[in-house]
């Protein structure tokens, strides 16, 4: 197992299986424990954040522990000074770290330098966090993963990178359809054995999850406008809703901006589930925390 959590491929199957059960277990017992007494979380967020800032902070306390939150223009990270220091510092004080990052490079140094567990909450390539508690939504509404056909419209960003990470551990069969320009890394494609297929409506036929995202991500706002004109027709519609199978659910990781990737109708109409999967993200995070930092058994 890897001291650090990445991304989602850090995880064996096993080690996401252990994670997805601890944290279904915590959720039904609202798990509240003592794996973090006397311990304590730094998080560094170099981007705005409502869910994970939350969940971390909010798992910490129900573990027994305390989180620390800076602001990283406040601490300067990689400026103030190096991404290094700042590891090898909090390294002696905390007993994790985890960290939102513009470019996934700073995460990475962090992890090298501070001997002790670095859990990404976000940079340009992955969110791992996300995907954790994307999994265990479609668990919850299908009671497996294995073959569960979910179709990934929009953008092919960090969050959908994780997203194929984590069904080519765990079966789900991933179809993915963006414009021409926004595909993800087909080396993420081929290991998930996931499908392309670029128009939309084709490509949620028969799908159990339609999940999408922003189009604009934090950090490409100069982008915005030229994405709003790519993205036309990609728009995650009751209409295109209907394309898919009669009983599918929506997803979407949060913020969202209505009117773009997903209307109103869809995101809080009687399919969504987007409210469990952000109430999910406060129980898998809280696994993610026990077995990193807490010292929670991986088996057992
Ligand atoms: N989904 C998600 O990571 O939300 P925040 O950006 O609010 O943390
Ligand atoms: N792709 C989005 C996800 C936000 C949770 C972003 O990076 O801004």
């Amino acid at each position: 197992m890897s001291k650090h959590l990445l991304s989602i491929a850090d995880l064996d199957a096993a080690e996401l299986a252990a994670l997805l059960k601890t944290a279904e277990y915590f959720k039904q017992a609202r798990y509240r424990g003592s794996e973090l007494r006397g311990k304590t979380l730094a998080t560094i967020f170099e981007k705005p954040s409502l869910r994970t800032r939350t969940t971390l902070e909010v798992a910490t306390v129900h573990l027994g522990g305390h989180a620390v939150y800076l602001d990283a223009g406040q601490i300067g990270l990689g400026r103030r000074e190096p991404v290094r220091d700042v590891a090898e510092n909090l390294g002696r004080w905390v007993e994790g770290i985890a960290a939102r990052v513009n470019k996934h490079e700073t995460v990475a140094g962090l992890a090298e330098h501070a001997g002790v567990p670095v859990i990404n909450a976000l940079s340009d390539a992955h969110h791992p966090l996300q995907a954790l508690a994307d999994l265990m939504t479609l668990k919850e509404a299908f009671g497996r993963l294995q073959g569960v056909r979910l179709t990934y419209v929009g953008d092919g960003n960090n969050v959908l990178a994780s997203l194929l990470e984590a069904a080519a551990l765990s079966g789900v069969e991933v179809t993915v359809s963006t414009p021409e320009g926004y595909e993800p890394d087909p080396g993420l494609l081929e290991r998930a054995r996931a499908r392309f297929v670029r128009d939309p409506f084709e490509a949620v036929r028969g799908a159990d999850a339609v999940y999408t995202d922003v189009w604009t991500s934090m950090g490409q706002e100069a982008e915005a406008e030229r994405r709003l004109r790519d993205f036309a027709g990609y728009t995650v519609t009751p209409e295109l809703m209907e394309a898919a199978d009669r009983e599918a659910i929506f997803l979407h990781c949060l913020p969202a901006h209505y009117g773009e990737e997903v209307t109103e109708a869809v995101a809080y109409g009687p399919q969504s589930r987007i409210f469990d999967q952000a109430e999910n993200r406060l129980h898998t995070v809280k696994a993610v925390l026990a077995h990193y930092l807490g010292g929670r058994p991986w088996s057992g």
